[in-house]
């Protein structure tokens, strides 16, 4: 059970505020790949972005899918992607992945489908040939049902139907630190952002708080890759969940992309207001 999961969603719907973060008509331009290709092989490399999106965090490294119900809160599985796929056509999985929509057009329940919208058509590809490769196992898991503490959850707007953050998110991105940084802007936009919010703010009332991205300008460049790579914050400090987010999806990272996401937060650090 990963409940803390599900405030990704609520993190979403959180603010109602106007964001610092860019409307629709930048989307325009077929965005272009972000992440380094280290295999010729697309799989490969498919799955490395399968690793760094949480794609195996929350599906399970084999796909086979979690189990995040409890009899107050009701039935909700991350799907079994390895069985779920034979379902879906490429273009109805892309539709899914970006989009929030189940293969018969029903809305899919906390899949985080608004940070995967802009992402480029070529690191697409290459996940799901990823997906694809994989052999299906395991049994298919029972469509969500919720309880009455998810039906809560539901109503205040803590748990969302994915298509909805879509609507909401799907277009919006982090702030704008001019075109040299836009690769850390995408890379950040779509895994960071999760958790720290698509305007990097944080979320001081999620357990355990999510501070605002402006922490890594007090970062050095060297300990911001030890932090990527092994979870420990400076000072060698073990964090309560961001050393595990790292050691399981950030440490698959190349270097380029470390120096990426690094060089565009303390940009935005720099222009964030002090305090
Ligand atoms: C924060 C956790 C989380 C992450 C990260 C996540 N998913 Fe999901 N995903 C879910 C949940 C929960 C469901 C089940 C929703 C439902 O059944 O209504 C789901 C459902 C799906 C489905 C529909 C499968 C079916 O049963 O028909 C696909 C396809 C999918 N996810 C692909 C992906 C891919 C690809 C990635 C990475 C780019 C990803 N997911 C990342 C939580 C997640
Ligand atoms: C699953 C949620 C989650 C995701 C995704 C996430 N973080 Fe965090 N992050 C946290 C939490 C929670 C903390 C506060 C420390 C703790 O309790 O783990 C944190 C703290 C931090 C800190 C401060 C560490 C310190 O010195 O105290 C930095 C820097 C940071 N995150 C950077 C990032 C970057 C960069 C990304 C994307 C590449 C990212 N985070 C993605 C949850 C997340």
């Amino acid at each position: 059970m990963r409940r803390w999961f599900l405030l990704v969603a609520m993190l979403a719907g959180a603010c109602g505020q106007p964001r610092d973060s860019t409307p629709a008509n930048q989307a325009a331009a077929a965005p272009p790949p972000v992440y380094d290709r280290l295999a010729g092989n697309p799989i490969e490399h498919g799955h490395r972005i399968a690793d760094v999106l949480g794609c195996t965090g929350c599906h399970q490294a084999d796909l086979t899918g979690e189990d995040w119900g409890d009899p107050e809160f009701g039935t909700l599985w991350t799907s079994n992607l390895s069985r779920a796929l034979a379902r879906y056509d490429d273009a109805a999985l892309e539709r899914a992945i970006r989009g929030g929509l189940r293969h018969d057009g029903s809305d899919l329940l906390a899949m985080p489908s608004f940070l995967f919208t802009q992402i480029g058509a070529e690191d697409m590809a290459a996940l799901i040939a990823f997906l694809r490769s994989v052999p299906p196992s395991g049994v298919d898991h029972p469509l969500p049902a919720l309880g009455p503490a998810g039906r809560q959850e539901l109503a205040e707007g803590k748990l969302h139907y994915a298509p909805a953050d879509v609507v909401r998110e799907g277009q919006a991105w982090p702030p704008d630190a001019g075109a040299p940084l836009a690769r850390g802007r995408a890379i950040v936009r779509a895994t960071c952002a999760e958790c720290h919010g698509m305007n990097l703010q944080g979320a001081p009332e999620i357990d355990p708080p999510r501070p605002p991205l402006s922490v890594a300008g007090a970062y050095d460049r060297a300990a911001f890759h030890t932090l990527m790579r092994t979870g420990k914050g400076m000072g060698n400090r073990e964090l309560r969940l961001m050393s595990d987010v790292s050691r399981g999806r950030y440490n698959r990272f190349t270097d380029p992309e470390i120096d990426a996401v690094f060089d565009y937060l303390v940009a935005i650090a720099r222009r964030a207001p002090a305090g």
